[in-house]
């Protein structure tokens, strides 16, 4: 074969090199919005919504809320994860389509509003109050007939946190519901050992006022870590083999259970659909599922649908300039990437959110985020102009459903509601 010259070889590598750089160069991407959003953009707009506003569809809702009771076997009971659907109708609404009057809150502000306004609901703390908080509710509890004693359950993690209780129930001369917080393997706290456990057993049996009612166990990690060598499943099976011991060992104890009945709560969105009726636990909590954030697309959760977005007016919509300082990299990026070339500026912006219709849009970046005027950038095949509405997909639900004010909820193509939300709390 004969031999290459040193300028041959050079224009081949040239030549493969050009062919890399084609092949990697980004191709125009970017439609304007499909059916579904155009029918959102429509009803918002016919209700005159023009500034930055969360919006729910209500017939998804409605299917996940069923779907997620379809999901769950007979015996095992459904609480709703109020902080992750912050607003009352909202809770309501899935409330009536599961059948369920149980609830899981995870702070004072909320759990005075819940006891106030529904004082049939049945309340699970999430995570432990400081003694103060619980304290401060007993001092002043609702005047709506909800019964402090009878229909909070208080989560306690710790011998520690339990004798701060006993002497809150001595000193206001109460009955408490005692849940305990069990470490099932996330490490977040809760009872850790066998050891410990007989410490907040030894309290329990000393105290009359304080009524064990049952136990928690969060397994979110069960489906967050990587997933090696079959890592996920030892994980939850751990779960299970320690929450049936700790069971065990309280049954065991001599203490009985308030009333008879347990509430013995575990899981989450994330791992709901892992637990049966057989297992240890007899309710599992749920509430992000139901409107279905980007953090929640995970095969356990696929016949789920996305229920909520935020809607904002693109305020300005002009042919992309780069800020002085960068022009001639702006330059360079739009000539590589056809997709910088049209730039949206929207109403707000920097939410824990993604930007989902019309598709093709991206963050810039040559410039910050902003939640003042936000940057989205794209090919122009959106066809945006300035008003119309851009949609973005909440990564996660608890907190960013408050940010927007009432949320719209739309039914076929009208607004045909608007719910309040809670207060931003921690
Ligand atoms: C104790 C507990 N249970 C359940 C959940 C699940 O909430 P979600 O269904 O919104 O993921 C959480 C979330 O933080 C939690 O802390």
């Amino acid at each position: 074969m004969p031999s290459m010259t040193r300028r041959q070889w050079l224009g081949l590598t040239a030549l493969a090199g050009g062919a890399t750089a084609l092949a990697l160069k980004p191709a125009e991407t970017g439609a304007p919005h499909g059916a579904f959003f155009a029918r959102l953009s429509q009803a918002l707009r016919q209700a005159g919504l023009n500034q930055p506003t969360l919006v729910i569809d209500r017939e998804r809702l409605h299917a996940n809320a069923r779907q997620v009771r379809a999901n769950l076997d007979q015996g095992l009971a459904l609480r709703l994860v109020n902080k992750s659907l912050p607003s009352l109708p909202l809770l309501d609404e899935v409330a009536g389509l599961t059948g369920t009057r149980r609830q899981m809150v995870f702070n004072l502000p909320y759990l005075r509003w819940l006891a106030e306004q529904r004082p049939d609901s049945d309340v699970l703390l999430g995570k432990p109050f400081p003694v103060a908080a619980a304290a401060q509710l007993l001092t002043e509890p609702p005047r709506s007939g909800f019964d402090m004693s009878r229909q909070v359950q208080w989560l306690v993690d710790s011998p520690s946190r339990l004798a701060q209780y006993r002497d809150l129930a001595r000193g206001q001369r109460v009955a408490l519901r005692i849940n305990l917080e069990i470490d099932v393997g996330l490490h977040r706290g809760g009872v850790p050992d066998e050891a410990t456990l007989q410490q907040v057993i030894a309290l329990l049996r000393e105290e009359p006022l304080l009524r064990w009612s049952g136990l928690m166990g969060y397994d979110a990690h069960t489906q967050k870590i990587p997933d090696l060598a079959g890592s996920r499943a030892r994980a939850h099976e751990h779960v299970l083999s320690t929450y049936r011991e700790r069971l065990t060992a309280l049954q065991g104890s001599g203490l009985s259970p308030v009333d008879g009945a347990l509430t013995l709560n575990t899981g989450g969105s994330p791992t709901y659909r892992l637990h049966r009726a057989g297992g240890p636990a007899n309710e599992v909590a749920v509430g992000s599922a139901l409107v279905k954030p980007i953090d929640f697309d995970t095969p356990l959760l696929a016949d789920l649908q996305p229920a909520a977005w935020i809607a904002t007016p693109v305020l300005k919509v002009q042919g992309f300039r780069a800020p002085d300082g960068v022009q001639a990299l702006g330059r360079l990026a739009q000539g590589w990437d056809p997709n910088q070339r049209t730039a949206h500026f929207i109403h707000g912006g920097h939410w824990l959110a993604l930007p989902e219709s019309p598709e093709g849009l991206q963050a810039s970046g040559l410039i910050g985020p902003s939640s003042n005027q936000q940057l989205f950038l794209g090919s122009g095949r959106q066809g945006l102009q300035p008003d119309d509405l851009v949609f973005f997909r909440p990564t996660q639900s608890e907190a960013v459903l408050q940010q927007f004010g009432d949320i719209a909820v739309v039914e076929g193509d009208r607004v045909v509601a608007m719910w309040p939300t809670f207060p931003a709390r921690g």
